[in-house]
Order: C-alpha cells, then structure tokens, then sequence
C-alpha cells in the first residue's frame, strides 16, 4: 500500500524541498548516441533515431522510425515513413538561460503511447546537460483549434456551462498527455490567467464530451486573447483527467478553476506556462538519472532559477 500511495502522489505533487533522490517518470528509455530504445510502456520494445540540432537561440529535437529493420516499431503495421514520428522545439535565451518549449508534436499513429514524457524528459535532460544555468517555461501548452470554440462556445456571461448539443459540431479534449506532463513536472500557468479567468472575461462556458481516448472537459470563451481556454479536472486521488463528465455539468465557477490549477488539480490549455521555483527540486529529481546528476541538475537551475 505505501508503495502505491508513493506512486500515486510521486506522480502528481512536486515538493517544494529538495528531494532524497531520483524520482521515475514515464516510460523507462535508454539513450545511446542517437539510438533511443523504449524499454516499458506500449511502445516498449520500440527504437527510435533521435535527431537535435541546439544553437545558442533554437534547439530542435525529433524521432524517426529507424528503417534498418534491426528493432521494428512495436506494435505497427504500416510501413515506415522519412516522417518524424515525434518532434518538439525550443527558443533559447542565451541572456537568462530560459529555454521556452513549444510544438510538441507526435504523429497521430504514435498518440496515446506514452511518448510524450520519453521526448520532454530526454530534450529538457540534454539542455541541462549543456551549460551552467536554466530554466524552462512551455508556450501554448495544449493548443486548441480557434476557428472550432468560434462555432461553438455559446451563452455569453452564463457561469453554467451549456452541454454540447449532439448536433454541434464536435470539439473533443485533445492533447491532453502534454498538460498532464507538463503539471507533474510542476509546471503552473502564466501569471495572466488570473486576469483571463476574472468573472467579467469569461463570455462563455461549454462542456465537452468524452470521446474516448479523450476525455470530457471544459471550453471557455473568452473576450482577451487567446480567445479560448480548454480546462479538464484531475482526481485528486489518482492525478488522472475525471473520466465523470457530470462533474463538468456541476462546474461552480472560473475562480475555483484558478484555484485548482494552481493546486495541480485541473489543467488549462492555451496559455504559457512556467516552471514556479518552488518547483525546482522535483523536476531536477524527474529529469535525474543518479545522484550525481541530480546534484548537477539542481545546480544549473538554481543558478536559472526565476520568479
Ligand atoms: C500533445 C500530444 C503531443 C500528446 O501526445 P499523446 O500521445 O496523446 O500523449 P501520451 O500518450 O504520451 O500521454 C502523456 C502522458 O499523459 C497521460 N495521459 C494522456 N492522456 C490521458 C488520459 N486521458 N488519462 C490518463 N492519462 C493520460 C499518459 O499516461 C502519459 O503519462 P505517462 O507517460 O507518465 O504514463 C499529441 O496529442 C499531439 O501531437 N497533438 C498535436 C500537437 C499539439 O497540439 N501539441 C501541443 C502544443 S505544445
């Protein structure tokens, strides 16, 4: 019991004090030169050529299938394409040592597979390695398609979200696997979702239906950018979105969707997030693979370390 307790709350909260040592985080990968081999996880089995290319302003990562037959993609039918199966992208401040994550993409055969965390974890691991100061902070976490909320959040001023009309055109809860990512690390949203979430810029709220991988949640409509947010609810006991899609018909208000997102109990897309320096230890003891790693990943970010 302990053991699952551990795991269940080594998952979802970030201490705010230095951690005893390394802490496990998503699949097990092992990294050799450019060759990245999944060892847990459905893709276990998998390898995958890893390909970076870090300047002082930019770093870019991306996976491909590797075609020389050697280690197959686990699982998969479909012949092998030049295409990456996975890529994400980086601004980089040489000034202030932040490194702005941005465009996680992993192709539509590789989603709901448990890649994300392999690809944050190896690219946020090679950036530290490189120098003597970071932080990191993600834009857009979750991107949600604008044109789809303009057709759809309805009820201007109405707290109570409207339920999806089956013959709505459907918007879904996707991208979710980097949020929930990105809140285990401990990353929080901007400062400015506070003025976003004020009861006055709220115009609209609808819920979204599950659609299975997806699962429900909320849409908000906004009148300042970015127009709209898309929020889903994590139970507190698991860490995992609320498969209860009542709970979003049940939603009291914005503010208590501040609150929560700021506890690590729902997450919100659409808006930058950044790492709070409370949140230090944890995410060097996620990204660490020894002791002596973690020491040298702490150091970095507390020499990065901002707000
Ligand atoms: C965002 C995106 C990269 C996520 O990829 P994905 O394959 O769905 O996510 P994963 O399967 O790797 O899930 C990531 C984590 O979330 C968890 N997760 C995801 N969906 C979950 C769900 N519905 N319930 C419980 N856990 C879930 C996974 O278990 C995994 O954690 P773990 O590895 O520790 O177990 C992918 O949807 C995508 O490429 N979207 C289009 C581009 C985009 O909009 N990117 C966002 C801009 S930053």
């Amino acid at each position: 019991m302990p053991a699952l307790l551990n795991r269940i709350f080594g998952r979802m909260f970030v201490p705010a004090h230095p951690v005893a040592g390394p802490v496990p985080f998503g699949s097990r990968y092992v990294l050799s030169a450019d060759r990245l081999a999944i060892e847990s996880g459905p893709l276990a089995g998998t390898a995958l050529r890893v390909e970076r290319s870090i300047s002082d302003t930019k770093a870019d990562f991306a996976f491909y299938e590797i075609a020389d037959g050697s280690a197959p993609v686990a699982n998969r039918q479909s012949p092998i394409t030049p295409d990456p199966v996975a890529h994400c992208h980086f601004d980089r401040d040489p000034e202030t040592g932040t490194e702005t994550l941005w465009g996680v993409f992993i192709r539509s055969e590789f989603r709901h597979r448990r890649l994300t965390t392999p690809l944050i974890r190896l690219t946020f691991r090679e950036l530290l390695a490189s120098g003597r100061r970071h932080w990191f902070a993600i834009r857009k976490l979750m991107q949600v398609d604008s044109e789809a909320g303009r057709r759809d959040a309805q009820s201007p001023g109405n707290p109570k979200p409207e339920i999806q009309s089956p013959l709505s055109p459907r918007i879904t809860l996707r991208n979710l696997g980097i949020g929930l990512v990105a809140l285990r690390l401990g990353f929080r949203p901007e400062p400015d979702i506070d003025s976003m979430l004020s009861p006055g810029n709220v115009k609209a709220v609808q819920a979204l239906l599950p659609d299975p991988p997806d699962p429900p949640g909320l849409l908000l409509r906004l009148a300042t950018q970015p127009g709209l947010l898309v929020a889903a609810f994590l139970d507190p006991d698991t860490g995992m979105p609320l498969a209860d899609a009542e709970a979003y018909e049940r939603f009291v208000s914005p503010r208590q969707l501040l609150r929560q997102t700021f506890n690590g109990q729902a997450i919100i897309g659409n808006v930058d997030y950044i790492l709070p320096r409370t949140a230090l230890a944890g995410f060097a003891a996620r990204l660490a693979n020894d002791h002596a790693e973690l020491k040298r990943f702490t150091a970095a970010l507390r020499r990065g370390a901002r707000n």
